[in-house]
C-alpha cells in the first residue's frame, strides 16, 4: 500500500491517500465496546470542542473541594454535553473531499463507511457512553447524598431531542446503575429505576427557539465575518503553505475549511478511536494553535461574548436552575425532603457556552478577533478547556448549619468539569444562595428570554397595538 503513497520532501512517505482511506474506513468500523486507553498527540490541547474531557486540563486531578462539616449537599443541577460523537454530515464532506484530494487516481474506490448512512449524522460513539458512564460513577462517589440508589426514583433527567444528547442520558443513568449494582448487567433504560429521560428542547436547544438569535446571528451571512477573515488572514495562510508543502498538492486546492477538517481527523480518530491518525503528523504545534483559535473564533461569535443576544438567548435555563434552588430551599426550611436532590440536563456545548457568558466566565478584556491572534495567545476564552465532550457544569446547592447563629444557611458552589469553578465576579469558591441571586439579580428578574429574543420586526408589530 505504501507503495503508492506519495513521497515527502527529506524522503519521509507522505501517507496522506493511505491515511484518509484508513481514517475514512476506520471510522466505519465503529469502536470496541470498551477501547483501549487511548494515544496522545501534542495536537491535543487545540482541539477546541473536539477535545477529549481527559485533555482539557491534563495532570489536573479532579478531585474538587466540597463544604465540609456543617454544610451538607442538597441538590444538585447539572447541565452536561454529550460525549464524544461521531462527524457530522457536513464534516464528513469536507473529509471525502479531502481523502478525493489526496488519493492517487488510480487508487482503489473506498467502500461506503457505515457513518455516511442515513442518522449517522454526529451520533454518539461507545466512547462517548463511556465518558458518560465514567462520569456518573464519579458523580455517584462524589454526591453519594444526592445521587444514592435511594435517590433513584426522585431523580429528574432531561435531554435535548439530539440522539447523541438522549444518548448520552441513558448511558449516564446506566453508569449510576451500574454504580449502584457492581457486577450486575446494566439493564435497558425503561428497567432502570430512574424516571423517564424527558425531552426539552425549548430548555436545552434554547437557540433553536429564539427569533432573533436565528435572524441576527445564526443566519446572518455576515455575523461571523471575523470567523471568514481569519480564514484568508495571514496566519491561516500560513498554514495553508505548510499543509500543501507537505501533502504535496498545490495550495490553491486547500482551503481554511478543508485544513480544519483535516485537523479534526486526528482529533476523531484520538476521540473515537483512541488512536493517533496519521493526519496529527501534518500538523506542528505553531499550526494547531492557529486552528485552534479559528475554532475559538466561531464561539466566540456565535455562542459567547461575540453578541449579546448568544447568552441573552440562555435566561430562560439559566432562570430554570434557580427555580429548582428555589424549590429545594424552601422545601427544606418547611422540613420537607427535597423533591429532586439531583437534576440531570443533557445538551450541547451550545447550551453552556452562552451560560457561561451569561454568567460572566472567560470573558477576555478584548474580543477576539480576525486581527488580534497574537494579542490573544493567552486567552481566557479557550473552547478546548471550557466545553470538551462530557463537559459538565454542575450547581450544587448545600444546607448548613451554623453553630454560631441559630439561622441555618444555604450555600452554592459550582463545578465545571468537576473542578470548583470560583465566582465570576469575587473569586470565592462558595457563597450564600441569597447572595449568589443578588448577583445575578438582573439576569434572574430582568432577563425575559421571549422578549430578549423577539426579532425587532416581531417588535415593530407590537408597537402598533
Ligand atoms: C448581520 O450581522 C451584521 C454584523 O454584526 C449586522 O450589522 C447586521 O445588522 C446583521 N443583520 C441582521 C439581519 O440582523
Amino acid at each position: 500500500m505504501l507503495r503508492s503513497a506519495r513521497r515527502l520532501p527529506g524522503g519521509s512517505v507522505a501517507r496522506a491517500a493511505v491515511v484518509a482511506a484508513a481514517l475514512l474506513s476506520s471510522l466505519s468500523r465503529g469502536s470496541p465496546p470498551e477501547p483501549p486507553e487511548p494515544a496522545a498527540s501534542p495536537l491535543s490541547p487545540y482541539f477546541g470542542t473536539k477535545t477529549r474531557y481527559e485533555d482539557a486540563e491534563p495532570g489536573l486531578r479532579r478531585d474538587p473541594r466540597l463544604l465540609g462539616e456543617a454544610c451538607r449537599p442538597l441538590q444538585l443541577v447539572a447541565l452536561i454535553r454529550h460525549g464524544t460523537r461521531l462527524p457530522t454530515a457536513r464534516q464528513v464532506a469536507r473529509l471525502r473531499q479531502l481523502q478525493a484530494l489526496v488519493r492517487r487516481p488510480d487508487a482503489e474506490p473506498e467502500p461506503e463507511p457505515e457513518w455516511s448512512r442515513p442518522g449517522a449524522d454526529g451520533q454518539l460513539v461507545e466512547r462517548g457512553r463511556q465518558d458518560m458512564r465514567r462520569l456518573a460513577g464519579r458523580l455517584a462517589r462524589l454526591f453519594p447524598a444526592l445521587l444514592g440508589r435511594r435517590h433513584a426514583g426522585r431523580l429528574r433527567a432531561l435531554s435535548s431531542s439530539k440522539p447523541r444528547c438522549v444518548d448520552s442520558g441513558v448511558a449516564f443513568l446506566q453508569g449510576l446503575w451500574r454504580h449502584h449494582h457492581p457486577g450486575e448487567p446494566a439493564p435497558g433504560p425503561a428497567d432502570m429505576e430512574y424516571g423517564p429521560l424527558e425531552i426539552n428542547d425549548k430548555l436545552m436547544r434554547f437557540f433553536d427557539h429564539c427569533e432573533k438569535f436565528l435572524t441576527e446571528v445564526e443566519g446572518n451571512a455576515t455575523a461571523l465575518h471575523h470567523v471568514e477573515a481569519f480564514k484568508t488572514g495571514p496566519e491561516m495562510q500560513n498554514v495553508l503553505n505548510k499543509v500543501a508543502a507537505t501533502l504535496q498538492v498545490p495550495v490553491s486546492s486547500l482551503n481554511a475549511d478543508l485544513i480544519q477538517v483535516a485537523f479534526f481527523a486526528c482529533s476523531f480518530d484520538l476521540a473515537i478511536r483512541g488512536v493517533k491518525s496519521p493526519w496529527c503528523d501534518v500538523f506542528d504545534i505553531e499550526d494547531a494553535k492557529v486552528l485552534e483559535y479559528l475554532n475559538d473564533l466561531k464561539q466566540y461569535w456565535k455562542r459567547a461574548y461575540g453578541y449579546a443576544i448568544n447568552s441573552r438567548s440562555s435566561c430562560g435555563l439559566f432562570q430554570d436552575i434557580f427555580r429548582h434552588m428555589d424549590k429545594a430551599v424552601e422545601q427544606k426550611q418547611r422540613s420537607q425532603p427535597v423533591s429532586s436532590p439531583a437534576i440531570l440536563q443533557f445538551g450541547h456545548a451550545e447550551t453552556l457556552l452562552p451560560l457561561l457568558s451569561l454568567m460572566g466566565y472567560f470573558k477576555d478584556k478584548e474580543p477576539l478577533t480576525a486581527h488580534n491572534y497574537k494579542e490573544q495567545l493567552h486567552r481566557k476564552f479557550r473552547s478546548g478547556r471550557i466545553v470538551p465532550y462530557a463537559s459538565n457544569l454542575i450547581f450544587v446547592l448545600y444546607h448548613c448549619e451554623n453553630a454560631r447563629t441559630p439561622r441555618e444557611e444555604f450555600q452554592v458552589q459550582l463545578l465545571l468539569n468537576e473542578k470548583v469553578l470560583p465566582l465570576a465576579r469575587s473569586q470565592d469558591t462558595v457563597c450564600l444562595y441569597e447572595d449568589l441571586k443578588e448577583h445575578y439579580k438582573d439576569i434572574l428578574q430582568g432577563c425575559h428570554a421571549t422578549e430578549e429574543c423577539e426579532s425587532p420586526r416581531l417588535n415593530s408589530t407590537s408597537d402598533e397595538l
